[in-house]
């Protein structure tokens, strides 16, 4: 039977999305936006691709949530993005107002549906998401490390001259300043990065990755990036369709996991046919310990806010 998911938000990120699904063969997709035309328009764009692509799937685009019933995956990515000078969490009460909404008639169509929640503050988003679907933490993950690990991986195989994809690596933490990239777990092929990388550049590229996000607003001026968070959306998504159990860093809610519970930070999840299949609880020494209860704390700071608007 064909798989299908459904993409709320037809801008940068999530048209992203919907053409590196198409393009890999992946599912069908339904491209959804409150902008009239906007999502029929690309969508119709990357389904005239796919002759050329050699893929064959359906791509509709809407502004009528029906036509998302019966989604495999829902990603969320509707809602505002940085401009200079702002940080993710300037985006919050606007971003959870939208999240709500969308979240609300999505699960309503797709009651089985697996969510991936891309919006910004990412782990402030996916408690607002779990919330309102009433979905089981299997079913409500969010988008950052794979993302701030990319960036990492990029930026340290850079600085070796090796090839990225030999570089292993895991950022856990909050989706923000507060990031955690596990330095003593990241390898070139199994050869500690230590050996390879002096602790100045370490620390340099450690820095460049939390300010990963920024750099690009930094550039772009008008909107953050879509091309490296497409990437990793569409890793998780293919994780789940095809069952493939990797181990990727994600944003899941903490039920006593890392000593923390009812809060969603980033840690190690393997994603298959269930979703969030398994949290890995990875040993940590003081320091990093410390800092992963640093981000877990600035998580649930903003999720108090939340409390007190409302949400
Ligand atoms: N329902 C559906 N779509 C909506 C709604 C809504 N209630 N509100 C806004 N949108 C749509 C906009 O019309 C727009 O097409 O969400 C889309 C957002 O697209 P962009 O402005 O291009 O933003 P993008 O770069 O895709 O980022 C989206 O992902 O990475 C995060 O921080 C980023 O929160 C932001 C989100």
């Amino acid at each position: 039977m064909r798989r299908k998911v459904t993409i709320i938000g037809a801008g940068n990120v999530g048209a992203s999305c919907a053409l590196r699904i198409a393009d890999k063969g992946l599912a069908d997709v339904t491209l959804i936006d409150i902008i009239e035309g906007v999502p029929q328009g690309k969508a119709l764009d990357i389904l005239e691709a796919c002759p050329v692509q050699g893929t064959d799937v359906r791509v509709v685009g809407t502004n009528d949530y029906e036509e998302t019933a019966n989604s495999d995956i829902v990603v969320m990515t509707a809602g505002f993005p940085r401009k200079p000078g702002m940080s993710r969490d300037d985006l919050l009460l606007k971003n959870a107002s939208i999240v709500q909404s969308c979240i609300a008639s999505a699960a309503r169509y797709s009651p089985n549906a697996i969510l991936i929640i891309v919006s910004n503050p990412l782990d402030a988003m996916c408690h607002v998401a779990l919330e309102t679907s009433g979905f089981s933490r299997n079913r409500v993950i969010g988008m950052a490390g794979v993302l701030d690990t990319a960036r990492f991986r990029t930026f340290l195989a850079e600085a070796a001259g090796v090839s990225a994809s030999n570089v292993v690596a895991m950022v856990l933490g909050g989706h923000g300043d507060t990031m955690v990239p596990l330095v003593r777990y990241t390898s070139v092929s199994g050869i500690p990065i230590g050996q390879i990388l002096t602790q100045e550049q370490i620390a340099g590229i450690v820095q460049r990755t939390r300010d990963g996000g920024a750099e690009i607003v930094g550039h772009l001026k008008t909107g953050s990036a879509y091309y490296a968070p497409s990437s990793s959306v569409v890793e998780m998504v293919e994780s789940i369709l095809r069952d493939q159990r990797k181990v990727l860093p994600c944003a899941a809610r903490l039920e006593g996991e890392y000593g923390r519970k009812g809060i969603f930070v980033g840690v190690p999840c393997k994603l298959g046919a269930g979703g969030l299949e398994h949290i890995y609880e990875v040993e940590l020494d003081n320091s990093e310990r410390a800092a992963l209860e640093a981000s877990a704390d600035a998580v649930k700071e903003l999720v108090d806010v939340l409390g007190r608007n409302g949400y």
